[in-house]
C-alpha cells in the first residue's frame, strides 16, 4: 500500500482530519494557527479547532484542542485577533486577549466568540452567539479585520454574498453592508477575507472568497476582487464576468490572512473538497499550503493583481545534480528559468513524471497526469484535474520556483504573478530532472537536520 511520507515544511496535524485554516493571528513573536479538526477519524466530522504555534511559520508546536462542539453546535471556520488595546475588556492583569470568532453550526449557523489570555486555553463567551441568525441556511466563516477608522470590521459568507459588520468591542456587531457578484463561478460562498494592500501610493482592498466544491468546474477554489472599502461597504473596481482565481493549481482552498502582522501573510488548506476525503493517508489527513506573503502590483493596463511569494524557509541549500540524483529526497526546491516555450520534467524509476513549463500560448502549465498515484479517486485521475494553466502577464524570459514536499507541489512563477498549488503523490521520490533546450534549473536540497 502507498504510504505518503509526512511533509517536512508544511503544517499537518498529529492525527485525525483537518480542513480550513482558522484564527490565524500573531502575538509577541508567535504565529498561531488553528484549523477545522475532527480528532476521531481521518474524515470530516463534528468540527473542533486544532491549535498550533510557530515562531517561523515552518516549525510548528502542537497545542491542545482550542474549541470543541458545544450547545450551539459544531465549531466551524472563523478568525482571531490580538486585541492589544483590550477593546473587548477580556484582558486580565494587563495581558491583552486573543479573541476568536467562529461559526456555531447547529440548528442554524450563528457567530460566537471565545477569549484567551494565556493564548492556549479558549473560553467561550457566556452570551454567545454574538451574531445570531435563525433564517439563513448558509451564514458562516466570520473574519475580523482592522478598519482604518480604528474599530473592528468583520466579513462573513451568506450564501451567494458576503456581509460586513463593525464593532468597537468585538462583542456588539452592527451590519454595515454586503457585496455580491454574479460571475462565471457558482457555488456557495465560504471563508471570506478582506484586507488592505498598498501599491505605490495607493491603497486598495482585496476581498477573497472561497467557492465551495461547486466552483465552476474545478472544485474548491478561491476567487478575489480588488476595490475600495468605505463606510463599511466594499465596491469592486470593475465588474468581472470571469472570476479571478488566487491560485491556478488544484489544491489551495479557504486561504485567509494572519491578523496583526506588518505584511500580509496568507495560507490555505492544500486540498479540494472534490476528493479531500480520499487522498492517501495513514495517520492523519489534511495539510496546509506554505504561508505566503501577498502584495499588490499594477499592470500596464492599470489592473491590480496579487503577487504571492513563499515566506523564507531557511532549510534549503543549493546542491549539484549528482547529489540530487543520489539523495532521493522528498523535500526540495528548484529554480527554473527559460525563454519562450520550454518545460521541465521530474521523474523517478517508478515511471512517475511531473511536468511543468511554458506552452506555445505563453501560459505557465502544470501537468500531474502521470505524476504518481491517482486511482484513489476518479476526479483526481480525470483530465479536468490533471493539467492547470495560467496566462502570463508578461512575455519574454520567465522563471519560477518550485517547492516540493513529499506530496505537495507549489510553484511561484514570474516572481509570484502565477501560483500553482497541487497535490501530487509520487510512489517514490523524484530523483531525475530533465529540461528542454535552453531551460535551466538550479536545485536546492532540504537540510532536514534543521527540523
Ligand atoms: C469550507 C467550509 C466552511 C465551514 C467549514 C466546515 O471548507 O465548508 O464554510 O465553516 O468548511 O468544516
Amino acid at each position: 500500500m502507498f504510504r505518503p511520507k509526512r511533509p517536512l515544511i508544511h503544517f499537518t496535524p498529529v492525527s485525525g482530519w483537518i480542513n480550513d485554516p482558522n484564527g490565524l493571528v500573531y502575538e509577541n513573536g508567535n504565529y498561531h494557527l488553528f484549523a477545522q479538526y475532527y480528532p476521531d477519524a481521518m474524515k470530516w466530522g463534528p468540527m473542533h479547532w486544532y491549535h498550533a504555534v510557530s515562531r517561523d511559520l515552518i516549525h510548528w508546536k502542537h497545542l491542545p484542542v482550542a474549541l470543541k462542539p458545544d450547545d450551539l453546535g459544531y465549531i466551524y471556520s472563523g478568525s482571531a485577533v490580538f486585541d492589544s488595546k483590550n477593546s473587548s475588556g477580556f484582558g486580565v492583569a494587563g495581558k491583552p486577549p486573543i479573541v476568536a470568532i467562529y461559526t456555531n453550526h447547529g440548528k442554524t449557523e450563528q457567530q460566537s466568540i471565545a477569549r484567551s489570555t494565556d493564548y492556549t486555553e479558549f473560553i467561550p463567551f457566556t452570551s454567545n452567539p454574538v451574531i445570531p441568525n435563525d433564517t439563513l441556511p448558509d451564514f458562516r466563516d466570520p473574519k475580523i479585520f482592522r478598519k482604518p477608522e480604528g474599530d473592528w470590521g468583520l466579513v462573513l459568507a451568506a450564501g451567494d454574498r458576503v456581509k460586513f459588520y463593525s464593532s468597537a468591542n468585538l462583542t456588539d456587531w452592527k451590519e454595515t453592508g454586503e457585496f455580491s457578484e454574479q460571475n462565471s463561478a457558482s457555488g456557495v460562498w465560504e471563508c471570506p477575507d478582506l484586507f488592505p494592500l498598498s501599491c505605490g501610493n495607493r491603497t486598495k482592498w482585496m476581498l477573497t472568497v472561497s467557492m465551495g466544491s461547486g466552483a465552476a468546474d474545478r472544485g474548491s477554489r478561491t476567487q478575489y476582487f480588488i476595490g475600495d472599502f468605505k463606510n463599511g461597504k466594499f465596491v469592486s473596481d470593475k465588474p468581472c464576468p470571469d472570476a479571478h482565481w488566487l491560485d491556478a493549481g488544484f489544491d489551495n482552498y479557504a486561504s485567509v490572512t494572519f491578523d496583526n502582522t506588518p505584511d500580509k501573510i496568507m495560507l490555505g488548506w492544500a486540498s479540494n473538497w472534490i476528493y479531500a476525503d480520499k487522498i492517501p493517508a495513514e495517520t492523519y489527513r489534511g495539510c496546509m499550503t506554505l504561508p505566503r506573503n501577498i502584495t499588490l502590483s499594477e499592470t500596464p493596463d492599470g489592473d491590480f493583481i496579487p503577487v504571492l511569494s513563499p515566506v523564507k524557509i531557511g532549510i534549503f541549500s543549493e546542491c549539484n545534480y549528482s547529489e540530487f540524483r543520489s539523495l532521493g529526497t522528498a523535500c526540495f526546491c528548484i529554480k527554473v528559468s527559460g525563454r519562450g516555450e520550454g518545460y521541465v520534467t521530474l521523474s523517478n524509476s517508478a515511471g512517475n513524471r511531473l511536468m511543468f513549463g511554458v506552452n506555445g500560448n505563453n501560459e505557465f502549465y502544470f501537468d500531474r497526469t502521470e505524476a504518481g498515484i491517482k486511482d484513489f479517486d476518479e476526479n483526481f485521475a480525470s483530465e479536468m484535474f490533471s493539467v492547470a494553466t495560467h496566462k502570463r502577464i508578461m512575455s519574454g524570459s520567465w522563471h519560477f520556483e518550485l517547492i516540493f514536499d513529499s506530496y505537495i507541489c507549489e510553484i511561484f512563477a514570474d516572481g509570484g504573478y502565477s501560483a500553482f498549488t497541487s497535490l501530487v503523490f509520487p510512489e517514490i521520490p523524484y530523483n531525475t530532472i530533465s529540461c528542454s533546450t535552453g531551460v535551466k534549473a538550479r536545485i536546492f536540497k532540504s537540510n532536514s537536520t534543521n527540523l
